[in-house]
């Protein structure tokens, strides 16, 4: 089922006030800016997980944070989300902090991509901003310490909705792909409140031709089987994650596939290879080299591809839309253009740590303005 947006009476009305984000934008924004982007994002989260571990100002955090309680629920795939925003999977990889994050107002966080090996990831730097289009290039390479390292850290209750994202180790040659999704989908799959099988990322050679029908079936048939195996008392949801650069009869193959094999859903989408419609110097472009591209430039796209799934699906199967949103009025649309959630991850990087509740906040304005 899809799920939907529903407003209690209960909603606090409101944007946080406007100096808020602009701290992050005037002050702390630019002193990050003077590191490596790669090195940014270590120091910004390494920071915030020390924050949220001072006693309790994790539950003061979410207390803050998480105003709109109960005003933005969704119901999906037997969950219950606070809100509809979630952050994107690539955050936080080795599932490290993620109640720190969920804390900071995110109604769910996908962690991941895990691999079933542990793998460094590419050479850096593999992490470049474009700035003039609030955009990011990366080529991380699946860079993690893999799926067995993160079991612990899932184990256990948690305040914080988290979908498990699974890719192929990079020496594992495509023959043999299955065999690492599954052996990840079997340590993982009981810990994870939903698991996203990724074939999407442009920084794996081959991952992404795995989208082929005649790949994917097998595939996640048989990572649908594992979780049956392993987690036979809780049913634990399949969605798989495709490109923004997969042709459209492609997205439909993808689509009626997704309902034959009886997935939960569909995560719409990753990166782009493409660097069309850029306002960043051609300079600036190829400095960044080879990589997936995120952010504004690839919102377009990314709407035209949950269009066209939610008018393939009708009501079935749950989407999760991603790709370029910034702010409440896209999140807005985007569940008015049939997702039942959505994520963000190169926003977060631009707006800054209050960008999860301002959004949420902004939705249930928008919801009660509408209803
Ligand atoms: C630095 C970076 C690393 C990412 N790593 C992953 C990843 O490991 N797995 C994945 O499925 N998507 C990954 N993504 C893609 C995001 O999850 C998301 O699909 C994409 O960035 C589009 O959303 P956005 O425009 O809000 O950033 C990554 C994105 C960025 C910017």
């Amino acid at each position: 089922m899809c799920g939907s947006v529903s407003v209690s009476a209960t909603t606090r009305s409101g944007r946080l006030s406007p100096v808020e984000g602009t701290l992050y934008r005037a002050l702390i924004r630019p002193l990050l800016y003077l590191l490596p982007a790669e090195t940014a994002h270590h120091f910004a989260f390494a920071c915030l997980r020390l924050i949220a571990a001072l006693p309790g100002v994790r539950h003061l955090m979410r207390r803050w944070f998480h105003p709109d309680e109960g005003a933005l629920r969704v119901r999906a795939m037997g969950l219950d989300f606070p809100n509809p925003i979630g952050l994107a999977a690539g955050f936080d990889k080795d599932a490290v902090g993620y109640e720190a994050l969920g804390a900071l107002g995110f109604g769910f966080v996908e962690v991941g991509t895990l691999t079933g090996q542990p793998q460094p990831g590419n050479p850096k730097p593999r992490l470049f901003r474009l700035p003039k289009d609030r955009a990011l290039v990366n080529r991380m390479g699946f860079n993690n310490r893999g799926s067995a390292n993160a079991v612990p850290r899932l184990r256990g209750p948690r305040a914080t909705i988290v979908g498990v994202n699974i890719g192929k180790t990079k020496i594992v040659p495509e023959e043999d792909a299955i065999g690492d999704y599954v052996a990840s989908a079997k340590r993982i799959g009981p810990h994870a409140d939903y698991l996203v099988v990724n074939v999407s990322s442009p920084n794996t050679p081959g991952l992404r031709n795995l989208q082929a029908t005649e790949k994917l079936r097998p595939l996640l048939g048989a990572v649908r089987e594992a979780l049956n195996e392993v987690s036979p008392e809780r049913r634990v949801p399949l969605l798989v994650k495709i490109a923004p650069d997969l042709a459209d009869e492609d997205v439909d193959s993808v689509a009626d596939l997704a309902l034959e094999l009886g997935l939960d859903g569909i995560v719409a989408t990753n990166t782009t290879v493409g660097r069309d419609g850029l306002a960043s110097s051609a300079d600036d472009v190829e400095h960044c080299g080879t990589g997936g591209l995120s952010g504004p430039p690839i919102r377009e796209r990314s709407i035209e591809v949950l269009r066209r799934l939610r008018a393939r699906l009708g009501d079935q199967l749950v989407l999760i839309s991603v790709g370029g949103i910034e702010t409440p009025e896209q999140v807005w649309d985007r569940i008015q253009a049939g997702a039942t959630l959505v994520q963000i991850y190169t926003a977060f990087i631009y707006e800054g740590p209050m960008l999860p509740t301002r959004l949420a906040r902004g939705v249930a304005e928008l919801a009660r303005a509408r209803a």
